[in-house]
């Protein structure tokens, strides 16, 4: 039986952080095991926040390092640029023929983005779900291991799917769906400045490649409060980011250990972010120095790229072959 696809991809703005290992990367990891999977990194989309060209190199050359030093394995999956399989902007033009206006304004991402980059609103930032729906169906994915901040541009993936096969009357796109790690809700790990979602932008993350001393300078300025005066009170939301940091990169006895104290009252968080500081220092700094390693061999980052971009633009002119056929593009005269 021919093994079932998987498309995911990371834009290269900055360096991989907690968030995009936990929500994406380590799926990835498990999937290119048993599935058919194609991981890129998407620079095509990173154009909305207009990166100079040096930047965009940077940016890719160093996400492509760091894939490979989380254990992404390019004889296992396809790993692959985008930019490099130009068959995707083609799928993105022809959906975007049946993406309505109304629906792409309405979605959270462009309307935030729109909000905190009012001088920036571009129609690539409104169209980026289309975009991202062309990533995923021209390889037939079925399944997309993403984030929860993912969750709404892969409703849309689903519905520009759905509704090519009803205009085509065809059944050539599979329903993509999110992939779990755990098989349980799409996560969100938290930033460390007390509310919302660790991002590249929003200056609240751990990057897998960052410098030990810097990590943990970082944990210990996290956002807490006075502590519990009440046994077994509500945590309040800062706090309650720190245990879910806790309980994604320590093991479970730690993390009773501070839920037992919290709820007596006797925490410290000094003792609770040291803790977790080394938790993340020990997890990371294997993938550093691997990053550091793979980022001085551009011989063979360029043989990766290259064998990914053949693999992933055989399966995306494949594809595209078809829809041409089913819009009617052939030559009667
Ligand atoms: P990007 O580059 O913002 O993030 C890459 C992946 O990391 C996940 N992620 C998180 N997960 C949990 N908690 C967080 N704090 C967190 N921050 C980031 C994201 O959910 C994502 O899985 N639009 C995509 C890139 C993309 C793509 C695609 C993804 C383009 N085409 C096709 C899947 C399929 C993006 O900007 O991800």
């Amino acid at each position: 039986m021919s093994k079932q696809i998987v498309v995911s991809g990371i834009r290269p703005t900055g360096n991989l952080h907690l968030g995009n290992y936990f929500g994406a990367v380590r799926s990835f990891l498990k999937m290119q095991e048993d599935y058919n999977c194609y991981f890129f990194i998407a620079d095509i989309h990173s154009l909305t926040t207009h990166p100079t060209p040096g930047d965009l190199q940077s940016g890719v050359k160093q996400v492509l390092a760091e894939y490979l030093a989380c254990g992404i394995d390019p004889e296992k999956a396809t790993i692959f640029i985008q930019s490099d399989v130009t068959e995707v902007v083609e799928l993105y033009t022809f959906l975007n023929m049946n993406a309505y206006l109304g629906e792409l304004e309405r979605t959270t991402s462009f309307k935030d983005k729109a909000r905190s980059n009012p001088e920036n609103v571009n129609a690539g930032l409104l169209t980026y779900p289309v975009l991202m729906a062309a990533d995923i169906i021209i390889h037939k994915a079925e399944y997309v291991p993403v984030g929860k901040d993912q969750e709404q541009n892969l409703e849309m993936a689903r519905k520009f799917a759905g509704r090519f096969n009803r205009m085509y009357n065809c059944e050539l796109f599979p329903i993509p769906q999110p992939f779990t790690f755990d098989g349980g809700d799409m996560i969100k790990i938290p930033g460390l400045d007390g509310s919302g979602k660790m991002g590249k932008s929003e200056g609240n993350g751990i990057f897998l490649y960052e410098d030990p001393k810097e990590i943990r300078k970082k944990v210990m300025r996290a956002v807490t409060d006075a502590g519990p005066t009440e046994p077994n009170s509500k945590k309040a939301e800062p706090v309650e980011n720190l245990f879910k940091l806790l309980k994604i990169m320590s093991q479970p006895d730690v993390v009773a250990h501070f839920d037992a104290a919290y709820n007596d009252c006797s925490i410290r968080y000094g003792d609770l972010k040291n803790q977790l500081a080394e938790d993340i220092v020990t997890f990371t700094s294997p993938i550093r120095e691997r990053i550091l390693e793979i980022l001085k061999d551009d011989v063979y980052l360029g043989k990766v790229a290259r064998m990914g971009a053949e693999k992933a633009r055989e399966s995306a002119q494949a594809t595209l072959k078809e829809v041409k056929a089913l819009i009617g593009f052939k030559r009667l005269f």
